[in-house]
């Protein structure tokens, strides 16, 4: 099997330490719309769809992630995956997840900058689908996690998680795909204040009356809103950005998918504010110089 062939399929789930369990339920289930699939003393698990979850909370004394679960196709990668890992000299934990975790066969290791992940095949299924209020979700899309070397991680995660980069950023980040071809499963960055940890987790919506539903939600629940509605230029996804206790959540729909032999080049963008926002396009101080000349003109 060829390392193309090890490809991890999709981010599953993230499992995140939690100091205050009420404030963080309250954010993932009102504002973010995912329903409870299981309590446990001390433990929540949340789901957006039919997988048993996609967000795993734990209450403890310091917050921060836990855990960047990311399921593979099945067993016979899982095994190569592992064999990978450890031929390179990565530290792997390997074990049967089914009564503590809700997933079968897992490996955990860390990655280069030491983010904990999760490979896992498979997860346990429920039975119906959620039943969400207003908002209905499709995925637990993406990641973005720090890193403290960008090098580092590529060569990690294309050569060890078989992910293929789509887009890199400036000199500061990369979007990379899983096999599920969404633009970017994972986006890997250099943060000024972070060497490691989560950014910020995307869920999409089917469509934009699905994303305004769950902006109007969030605005009146009262969360913060740091990025309003805007358009990504690598991924061409529409939405918006808001802070809950367990940091920051993005709600976008429409990004880019690769399909399974789709040939492509990673792109090199200039991380500017176009980039972040298309609709930003022609609102450079120089561009509008004459709205301002005149103005000044006009007195
Ligand atoms: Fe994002």
């Amino acid at each position: 099997m060829s390392w193309q062939q090890q490809r991890a399929q999709r981010l599953g789930y993230l499992a995140l330490n939690v100091t205050d369990m009420d404030a963080s339920l309250a954010f993932w289930t009102q504002a973010v719309q995912l329903e409870i699939s299981e309590r446990r003393e001390h433990r929540v698990f949340l789901r957006g769809g039919m997988q048993h979850h996609w967000l795993s909370l734990q209450e403890a004394s310091e917050p921060g992630l836990a855990r960047v679960g990311i399921e593979v196709a099945n067993l016979e990668i899982l095994t190569a995956i592992e064999h990978a890992l450890t031929s390179a000299g990565i530290s792997v934990e390997s074990g049967n997840g089914l009564k503590d975790d809700a997933v079968l066969h897992y490996l955990r290791f860390n990655d280069p900058a030491g983010n904990p992940l999760e490979l896992y095949a498979d997860m346990v299924s429920m039975a119906t689908p959620p039943q969400p209020t207003s908002v209905t979700l499709l995925e637990i899309q993406h990641a973005v996690l720090a890193v403290d070397n960008l090098n580092d991680a590529s060569e990690f995660y294309t050569h060890m998680l078989g992910m293929r980069i789509s887009d890199w950023i400036g000199e500061t980040m990369f979007f990379a795909h899983f096999g599920n071809g969404w633009h970017h499963g994972l986006g890997l960055g250099k943060m000024p204040d972070q060497q490691q940890g989560l950014h910020h987790v995307c869920f999409q919506p089917p469509d934009l009356d699905n994303v305004m539903r769950a902006r109007a939600r969030v605005r009146k629940l009262g969360y913060e809103i740091t990025l309003d509605l805007l358009r990504h230029g690598p991924s061409g996804s529409v939405g918006f950005y808001f802070l809950g206790p367990d940091g920051v959540a993005e709600m976008s729909f429409g990004a880019r998918q690769f399909g399974e032999d789709e040939e492509f080049r990673p792109r090199r963008l200039a991380m500017s504010p176009e980039t972040i926002d298309v609709w930003q396009t022609g609102l450079s101080d120089s561009e509008l110089s004459i709205v301002s000349e005149l103005r000044s003109i006009k007195g």
